[in-house]
């Protein structure tokens, strides 16, 4: 019978007989998947593993920290991270086209994490072999693929640019059973903070697909500060579970003219982005409370500076995707 009990001691055992002695890197996003993976296999192996998180700048409001602090705290896990913001800026600057952007910012990323890799392997003792790579593929990840076993890009569309394929490192894909909704289950029995288990859906380029036009850190900090008001508000009232997830989009190349105060502004909309869906391919506009609308309005017209406009994004997916780029 299927319990997340089970399921844990099952998957504990695998991952021991699997690994043996040897040591294991997981990559973690923020995200839920490959929090839960990291987590099933410190719970298996401790020491063995080392987790990587490459902090590309383009988190949301509190995030890295989830990771840096809550997560390590959850786990013990031992947790390299690599702040790597000022590289991510450098090779974005100037840029506006979005799959230039994608592309950018994934390329960064392998490079990002390669080089940690390659110290991890430095760093291993004498006769340490680092051979294995965890990855929190699902049971879906998996089908799409057509089953097969191995191969280092089955996500490829959702994790970060997806990752090299010459590795030389056995996968360990202790998800590859479950569906969202039950590694989910698995997180909070292993004691992951709701912040990081509840999570909903956030893409690989993180805010840096939700700046229409070029990608600064003032622009970065103005959008954290408009996302992070428009989660707490649809927190407050109870929307997290209503809602499939909810893009907070600059429009950077854009200004309105307003009035603040006494004065003439000529600021930058926010636009909402709120979506219900199953599974992504299809979407539509989540119709929110008007009173929860206005709330986040006022709120984000009043304490983010240069922003004197919100909007509300009421296109079903198709013809619009869920995010702006
Ligand atoms: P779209 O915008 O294509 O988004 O309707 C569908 C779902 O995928 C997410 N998304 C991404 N996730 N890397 C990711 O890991 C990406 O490059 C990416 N682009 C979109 C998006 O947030 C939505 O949940």
């Amino acid at each position: 019978n299927w319990t997340t009990g089970n399921v844990i001691d099952e998957q504990v055992a695998l991952i021991r007989e699997q690994v043996g002695t040897k040591r294991a890197i997981c990559g973690l996003s923020g995200g839920v998947d490959s929090a839960v993976a990291a987590a099933l296999v410190a719970k298996a192996i401790g020491s063995q593993l080392t987790c990587v998180y490459v902090d590309h700048g383009l988190m949301r409001k509190g995030e890295s920290e989830q990771v840096e602090k809550d997560f390590v705290a959850a786990t013990g896990v031992q947790l390299k991270v690599v702040d790597a913001e000022e590289r991510f800026l450098t090779a974005l600057a100037g840029v506006s086209d979005p799959e230039e952007k994608r592309k950018i910012i994934g390329r960064e990323f392998i490079r990002v994490f390669e080089q940690a890799q390659a110290e991890i392997i430095a760093e291993a003792a004498e006769g340490e072999d680092v051979a294995f790579l965890v990855q929190g593929t699902l049971y879906p990840d998996v089908v799409e693929s057509g089953g097969g076993t191995g191969t280092a890009n089955i996500k490829s569309h959702h994790n970060v640019g997806g990752l090299p394929e010459d590795l030389e490192f056995e996968l360990v894909e202790p998800l590859r059973k479950l569906f969202k909704d039950e590694v989910r289950m698995v997180g909070q029995e292993l004691g992951l903070p709701d912040e990081i288990v509840q999570r909903q859906p956030f893409p690989g380029p993180g805010l840096g697909i939700r700046i229409v036009g070029e990608v600064t850190k003032e622009r970065l900090d103005l959008l954290r500060e408009a996302d992070a008001i428009a989660r707490e508000e649809l927190t407050a009232a109870g929307l997290d579970r209503d809602i499939w997830q909810c893009p907070v989009v600059l429009l950077a190349d854009v200004r309105s003219v307003g009035v603040q105060g006494d004065g003439r502004t000529y600021g930058h909309p926010i636009v909402l982005r709120p979506v219900s869906s199953e599974d992504a391919m299809t979407a539509d506009w989540s119709r929110l409370p008007y009173e929860v609308l206005a709330k986040i309005s006022t709120r984000i017209t009043n304490e983010v500076a240069d922003v004197n406009r919100v909007v509300l994004d009421v296109t079903s997916k198709p013809p619009g995707t869920i995010e702006w780029e």
